[in-house]
């Protein structure tokens, strides 16, 4: 049994992890305004109070979820944003490093730029927009200075949410409840349910524990737009898929989300560790709840 430190426990990908690492390991699980027992209320942006968690504790693991990931906040406050994303990273693997313990970076598909699909791990970024590129920045850092960490960039991810505008793929369904129609039929995704995500990462650490190291690519392999997507989800909504059509094209030339940032998992692949599962039977269960209210 490991003992594992989670931020972000309280958000979208944290609960799935700490939900699953907790049957078979010791997690302590950590968030912040949501936060509530056996979740540990932490800013990460006091240092000293992280510092205290690793000298009490003494994790063999810190899988990092915590982040700024609302490009709105990103717009609204970026120097926050970007503290957030790179400076609290960079304090949380100075003390993996000091404790010995293995740092394990959650990161995204939007380093890339989404023009020459699909991507490696070993591929070069270019971000887009600043979330991406805080996200790239914390990526260099921790293969430059502590090359022990294991990143894992993974793509638009669902799952069980608190409310349908949690994930951009459940705001979907909030949007045809809305009376939405037109969706965009261009940006190529692939939705990963975080049960998903925290299920591979279990088996990563099962079976590689300290071993994992360097970039990870983790990712579902049905390719959807929102349009697909919405079409799928429509049924569900009473809605006839038929009626829903594409946004006209952004011909503005000023679009900072990438259009294909599909992830190719080399590594975890060959383990055996692959994310195979059915999109539209997965939404229709994670939508059940808030549809029927
Ligand atoms: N969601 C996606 O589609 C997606 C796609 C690709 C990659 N990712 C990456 O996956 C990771 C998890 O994303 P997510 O969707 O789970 O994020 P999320 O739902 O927005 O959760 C963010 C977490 O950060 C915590 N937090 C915020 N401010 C904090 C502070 N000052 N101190 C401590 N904790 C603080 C929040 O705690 P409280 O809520 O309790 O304040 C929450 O637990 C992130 O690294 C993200 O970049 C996400």
């Amino acid at each position: 049994m490991a003992k594992i430190i989670v931020s972000g426990a309280t958000g979208l990908l944290g609960r799935a992890l700490f939900a699953r690492l907790y049957r078979e390991h010791q997690v302590i699980g950590l968030g912040y305004s949501r936060a509530q027992p056996p979740i540990v209320k932490a800013d990460l942006f006091d240092k000293d109070a992280i510092s205290a968690l690793f000298t009490s504790h003494r994790p063999n693991f810190f899988i990092h979820s915590a982040a700024e990931r609302n490009p709105d906040k990103f717009d609204n406050d970026p120097e926050h944003s970007i503290k957030f994303n790179c400076a609290v990273t960079e304090h949380i693997a100075k003390c993996c490093e000091q404790f010995n313990c293995k740092l394990i970076f959650i990161s995204t598909d939007y380093v890339f730029d989404g023009r020459n699909p699909p991507y490696a791990e070993d591929a070069k970024t270019n971000p887009l927009n600043l979330y991406g590129q805080s996200k790239a920045r914390s990526e260099v850092l921790l293969q430059a200075q502590y090359p022990h960490a294991a990143i894992v960039r993974i793509p638009v991810l669902y799952g069980e949410v608190n409310y349908l505008g949690e994930s951009a793929v459940t705001v979907i369904a909030e949007q045809l409840k809305n009376g939405a129609t037109r969706f965009d039929d261009q940006c190529q995704r692939f939705p990963t349910d975080t049960a998903d995500i925290a299920e591979a990462l279990a088996g990563a650490i099962n079976t590689q524990g300290a071993q994992l190291q360097g970039m990870y690519h983790l990712s579902a392999n049905e390719r959807l737009t929102k349009l697909e997507m919405a079409k799928l989800m429509a049924p569900q909504l009473g809605l006839d898929p038929s009626i829903l059509a594409a946004t006209a094209v952004d011909t503005s030339g000023s679009a900072t989300r990438p259009l294909d940032c599909a992830l190719k998992d080399t590594r975890l692949g060959v383990q055996g560790i692959e994310i195979k599962s059915d999109f539209a039977t997965r939404i229709a269960k994670v939508l059940t709840p808030h549809l029927s209210q």
